[in-house]
């Protein structure tokens, strides 16, 4: 399974890193207040339980389901909700947590809809960010790694469900998803 990865684009101790500064940075935005945090599943699940253990304040943690890629490599545009919050949102302040942010198509539709109810604030925060493939304009408010255009797997990122536990971000070699 390992020799399915080409190279390893950012390491274990860098994504700890990483994480923690994170953490820190929104532990002081949020000092005082009690945020929502949004984990976008299945994708963001290692990202926000990792997060989540950086910050010093007093957080709650909610998962929301939607999908856009199936089986494929590519964003199909079309965002299906497999599961809503349990929460209620109204006065809230959502952070929004995802693994990777592509063509946009996904948080652009999540965030409308959360704007759509009376929240009070919203926030992106995604571990990595690919803004060469925006289909929409979405920039997040907190970024861990600008990555190139190459297909990524590994710490919550999956291609056809596996490589989500691979402790580190790899890119995957092209002839396992030419196969
Ligand atoms: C992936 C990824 C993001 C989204 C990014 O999720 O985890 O949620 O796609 O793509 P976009 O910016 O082009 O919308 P996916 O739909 O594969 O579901 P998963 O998290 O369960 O793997
Ligand atoms: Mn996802
Ligand atoms: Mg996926």
């Amino acid at each position: 399974m390992e020799n399915d990865i080409k190279e390893i684009l950012i390491t274990k101790e860098e994504i700890e890193q990483k994480v923690s500064e994170l953490g820190s940075i929104l532990s002081k935005e949020y000092e005082g207040k009690t945020p929502l945090m949004v984990c976008v599943l299945k994708g963001a699940t290692l990202f926000m339980s990792d997060l989540v253990r950086h910050m010093n304040i007093h957080v709650e943690m909610d998962f929301m389901a939607v999908s856009s890629y199936g089986a494929s490599t590519e964003s199909s545009g079309v965002v299906r909700i497999l599961k809503d919050l349990d929460t209620t949102i109204e006065g809230r302040d959502i952070i929004i947590v995802e693994d990777i942010i592509d063509s946009g198509l996904t948080l652009s539709y999540l965030v409308d809809l959360f704007n759509r109810r009376n929240i009070n604030s919203i926030k992106i925060v995604t571990l990595l960010d690919k803004p060469h493939r925006r289909k929409v304009s979405l920039t997040p408010d907190l970024s861990g790694f600008v990555i190139p255009d190459e297909f990524v797997v590994g710490y919550g990122l999956d291609y056809n469900e596996r490589y989500r536990n691979f402790p580190y971000i790899g890119v995957l070699k092209p002839e396992v998803y030419s196969r």
